[in-house]
């Protein structure tokens, strides 16, 4: 382990968190975001922005031909959608405010439309899109139209599970698009709570023991020996054998993305939560200790973990969002687990330390609004360097997973989404 970590503002070690001045910077962060996102449902409501900032600020997401469908501006298509609504999920939670609570019910619609629509559907994301936008309604305060329309995607979802592989696909018509035929990518790890939360309401194994093959998959591909990930993996459909590794928005096929291995340690610890496989907390482990080891000096990643300080490269602040909220469900995870013994009790402080240095770093060099002049909660994400798509600009998944960080740490017994 690396334990000669400067930390952002000074805070060290296990006292992260319990001094006054962190408790103030978590109120202070939260309602510099919670501003912003007061501005954005006056500006989208339930409409849905763009995936990422254009130039700092967002707008409404562009009019598009989409399965068919000619879609005005702010339609419900892509795979960040449903973080709008789980913002406004997490805002109710912290504060109570009936505007957000009716405005995240007033998404449920948008989504039962988007799959009667077939709108997109050919897709992974499914769960990122199904699991903010109609299971958390449903769980928060009872939505039956949430919940049919859940029950709904995760059928979808089945769908893309491929025998004899054992895996979920993820992207890519599954009768028309041979090239995507196979894939998968480590973001899926997040997608399976879905198929898990289907299983536990429906009481039919099938989603469950999809979501369990498929990750197991992933545990023994993605994952290379080093404990780096792979963004993508390729399985032969026909055999059901492993072919090779590769990235789409990596640095190179050979390199460590860091969204995917910020994926690999909350979707790990997560999918560790719903079966108990304690390989998945190996593997969650295994991520986590190299995501922090190549971190650089503020505790936010370059956007592939390549880069370090001194690179003239930017930095991915989604990444950090997810791998804070990531450490946190994995610190829990451990404790709980046979593992969280003794011999982890180093392990799991250095967890949550990390996570509180990320957030720390995130709320007084990354947040958006206030004088920034942005509508984003963070700034500074990269969504595809490679594309040039959103290089250096806010997105919804890094606003999303950042408020819960914020929720995490300012109501340590929060219950999960996923
Ligand atoms: N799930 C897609 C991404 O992280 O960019």
């Amino acid at each position: 382990m690396t334990e000669s970590v400067t930390y952002p503002l000074g805070a060290t070690g296990d006292t992260a968190g319990t001094t006054d001045a962190d408790q103030e910077l978590l109120e202070g962060a939260l309602a510099v975001a919670l501003a912003v996102v007061d501005e954005n449902m006056v500006t989208f409501g339930d409409r849905y922005p763009g995936d990422t900032t254009v130039n700092g600020r967002y707008e409404l997401r562009p009019a598009a031909q989409v399965s068919g469908h000619d879609l005005p501006a702010g339609s419900n298509y892509e795979w960040t959608t449903s973080f709008w609504p789980g913002q406004l999920w997490l805002a109710w939670e912290l504060t109570g405010r009936e505007t957000y609570r009716d405005l995240g019910l007033r998404h449920v619609p948008r989504f039962t439309e988007r799959l009667t629509e077939e709108i997109d559907l050919h897709t992974h994301d499914l769960g990122f899109l199904y699991t903010l936008a109609c299971v958390t309604p449903d769980r928060l305060v009872g939505s039956p139209e949430g919940r049919t329309t859940a029950l709904a995607a995760a059928d979808h979802l089945l769908k893309r599970f491929l025998e004899p592989a054992g895996i979920v696909q993820a992207w890519g018509n599954l009768e028309t698009s041979p090239e995507q035929r196979g894939r998968t990518i480590i973001d899926s790890l997040m997608n399976m709570p879905l198929l898990h939360w289907a299983s536990e309401v429906t009481g039919d194994a099938r989603y469950a023991d999809a979501a369990r093959r498929h990750v197991a998959q992933l545990r023994d591909r993605i994952i290379r020996d080093d404990d780096t990930t792979f963004h993508t993996f390729h399985w032969d459909t026909e055999t059901g054998e492993p072919r090779f590794g590769s990235t789409q928005q990596g640095y190179r096929d050979d390199s460590c993305w860091a969204r995917g291995q910020a994926w690999g340690i909350y979707g790990f610890a997560l999918n560790h939560r719903w079966t108990e496989e304690p390989t998945f907390l190996d593997a969650a482990v295994r991520c986590a200790d190299y995501f922090l080891d190549h971190l650089p000096a503020d505790r936010v990643a370059y956007w592939d973990l390549v880069f370090s300080d001194g690179d003239d490269q930017p930095r991915d602040s989604s990444a950090a969002a997810i791998a804070a909220c990531g450490l946190l469900e994995l610190a829990g995870e451990l404790e709980r687990s046979p593992r969280g013994e003794v011999a982890e009790a180093e392990r799991i402080a250095r967890y949550r330390r990390e996570a509180w240095a990320m957030v720390r770093s995130l709320a007084t060099s990354y947040a958006g609004g206030g004088e920034t002049g942005s509508n984003a909660l963070l700034l500074h994400g990269v969504y595809d360097w490679r594309t040039d798509k959103g290089v250096d600009e806010g997105n919804l998944w890094g606003d999303y997973f950042y408020l819960e960080a914020l929720t995490r740490l300012l109501r340590p017994d929060w219950t999960p989404y996923w």
